[in-house]
């Protein structure tokens, strides 16, 4: 992770809304997060034991707004030529004026495999709603991506406040 709270890319590396308690004492806000039926970034969201609501697969399956700052992880899902990268779901989740108001970062997975699109999802959202791409991580994390990622949510979150 990088300074000041901004988490580095990784780019070598590689649980519906609901609860999971934390297990750290001191945080500001949630992650809020999609995953499909493959379940990737649901086992990092499991691993990392942090606050978290889940973006419900079906885009017609209805989610509460948000009511708490938070932080998206995204799986990217483009054609290979980046078109589509940010799940369907995903982009009526932020549709709601109420959602994005809340967004204060982006982390972002995919798969190496793309090339250039490897998760591009990151760089769409992050442009669109003008928040930073905070870190990327491949297909279900590695211990390396958790450790950075709960340190530098604890840096985020603390420089948030
Ligand atoms: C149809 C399809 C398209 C994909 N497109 C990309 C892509 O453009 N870039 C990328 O980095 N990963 C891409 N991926 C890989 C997924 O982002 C990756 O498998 C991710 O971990 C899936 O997360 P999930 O299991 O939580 O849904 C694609 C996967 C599929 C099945």
């Amino acid at each position: 992770m990088g300074e000041g709270g901004t988490l580095r890319s990784c780019c070598t590396c590689a649980p519906l809304a609901f609860y999971i308690p934390p297990n750290t004492a001191t945080f500001m806000s949630g992650l809020v997060y999609f995953s499909s039926a493959s379940g990737n970034t649901h086992q990092l969201i499991t691993r990392l034991g942090l606050p978290a609501w889940r973006i419900p697969k079906r885009a017609s399956e209805r989610m509460e707004p948000q009511r708490e700052p938070s932080v998206l992880v995204v799986p990217t899902y483009a054609d290979g030529k980046g078109r589509g990268a940010v799940p369907k779901q995903v982009i009526c989740f932020l549709n709601e004026p109420e959602n994005r108001a809340l967004l204060k970062g982006v982390i972002a997975s995919g798969n190496t495999n793309f090339g250039r699109f490897f998760a591009y999802a990151g760089d769409v959202v992050s442009a669109k709603c003008k928040v930073p791409l905070l870190y990327r991580f491949e297909l279900s994390s590695t211990e390396a991506d958790v450790d950075r990622i709960t340190q530098g949510m604890e840096r985020f979150w603390k420089r948030q406040s």
